[in-house]
């Protein structure tokens, strides 16, 4: 998808900046033209011959330092490229590009720019919550640019927050959704992700491991191929993808009703959340005191979602996953047919590195007329824009 592409990397001054190296790096090996322009920060992190070593192009950091006389640099760069990537993307740069301030080749380049732009903020936890920061990338997703959200974990200034740039390889997979093609444009699409939680009192609930990973990688794939995408959830701690309305509930019966009310109008219907069989019959309104010796709770049977859709299906594609810990292809043809689905994806959670909580998965997805394919194990992002496809497909 990268092949032959005009990527221009804006490099800005963050402790991340190293990690731009290896963004370079892995675009060029994807075929992408990558041209890289720095600010005077970030080659304090990092030389400019590293980047020209890997892209195999002068970097460019000096509105006044034309390498070729005939050109203007900052003017030609903004027109040849397909897209622009500032990765990392400091307070500093996002706070100009966010007022329209051009005063160094970066922020002058993306002012002159009109291809896609994409902002990945990278920085303390506290910079990043800060309000001049948040109301400056409101600002830039309103102007249209592309905000990847950053990833949680251990910060270089020692905290332990929001703010890291995400890993190089996961950079490379959303640039590569940017380029697919738009095979489901003009189409709707809703996709259920995460556990439900079902009440028993107001402090303790049922719930299981789904942490949302797989359906909002769906639902990002889904949104890469052009849909206008309905992500239903159930409580997750990941960040939300954006360009997708997000729609929160806690229990199935809340995920049935989200879902019903939006059904009709779907090309697509892909049931990715792990919704609970049973619920607790009755949900105590106050929090429950201990009782000598063992407690027994009755559980009553929740509505099954995919089931019901199945039955009211008219055009639209329907799937549904189906979490097996033991034979995998016999329990998923069963619920193939039991909930009358155009796929059920079969995928083996007695594996711990895929399925539940885990960035990987591997599937089989098993359709009509004895249709059935293995994706093997890899990222869930990729996995999900390759499952994407093969819908699209079967909707055309
Ligand atoms: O969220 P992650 O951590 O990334 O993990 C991904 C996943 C393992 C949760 C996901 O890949 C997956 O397998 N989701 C389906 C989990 C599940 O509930 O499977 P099931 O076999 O119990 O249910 C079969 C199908 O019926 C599912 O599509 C489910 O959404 C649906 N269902 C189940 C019960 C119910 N009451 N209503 C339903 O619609």
């Amino acid at each position: 998808m990268l092949n032959g592409r005009n990527i221009l990397l804006c490099v800005t001054g963050g402790i991340a900046s190293y990690k731009a190296a290896a963004l370079a790096s892995k675009l060029v090996q994807a075929g992408a033209e990558v041209q890289v322009a720095m600010t005077k920060s970030a080659e304090r992190f990092v030389g400019k011959a590293t980047f020209a070593a890997l892209t195999r192009k002068a970097v460019y950091d000096d509105v006044f330092i034309e390498h070729d006389a005939s050109k203007i640099a900052h003017i030609d760069l903004a027109d040849e490229a397909d897209l622009i990537v500032v990765a990392p993307a400091t307070a500093n740069t996002i706070a100009k590009l966010a007022s329209g301030i051009a005063d160094d080749f970066i922020t002058t380049t993306i002012l002159a720019a009109t291809c896609p732009i994409v902002v990945c903020p990278a920085m303390n936890v506290n910079m990043l919550d800060h309000p001049a920061t948040k109301r400056n990338i409101e600002q830039l997703k309103q102007d249209g640019v592309k905000i990847i959200a950053p990833g949680i974990g251990n910060l270089a200034c020692g905290w332990v927050g929001k703010g890291r740039l995400p890993e190089p390889e996961e950079l490379v997979l959303t640039i590569e959704g940017l380029f697919a093609d738009k095979l489901l444009s003009g189409r709707n699409v809703l996709v259920s992700a995460g556990p439900t939680i079902e009440r028993i009192d107001p402090v303790r609930y049922m719930t299981n491991d789904s942490s949302g990973k797989m359906g909002i990688a769906l639902a990002e794939a889904a949104r890469d191929l052009g849909a206008d995408v309905t992500l239903v959830h159930g409580p997750v701690s990941i960040p939300l993808p954006s360009g997708v309305t997000a729609v929160a509930v806690e229990s199935g019966e809340e995920m049935l009703q989200a879902i019903l009310k939006r059904y009709a109008n779907q090309d697509i219907v892909v049931k990715a959340a792990a919704v609970a069989d049973y619920r607790p019959k009755v949900r105590y309104e106050q929090k429950q005191k201990k009782i000598n010796g063992a407690l027994e709770i009755e559980l009553e049977e929740t509505t099954d979602i995919l089931k019901t859709l199945g039955e009211a299906k008219t055009n639209q594609i329907l799937v549904g996953f189906a979490a097996e810990t033991e034979q995998l292809e016999t329990h998923s043809l069963a619920k193939l047919a039991k909930k009358k689905a155009d796929f059920i994806v079969a995928n083996d959670v007695s594996d711990m590195s895929i399925g539940f909580g885990s960035d990987q998965n591997a599937v089989t997805v098993f359709g009509q007329d004895g249709f059935s394919r293995d994706f093997p194990a890899q990222d869930k992002t990729k996995l999900a824009r390759e499952l994407m496809t093969l819908f699209a497909e079967a909707l055309r």
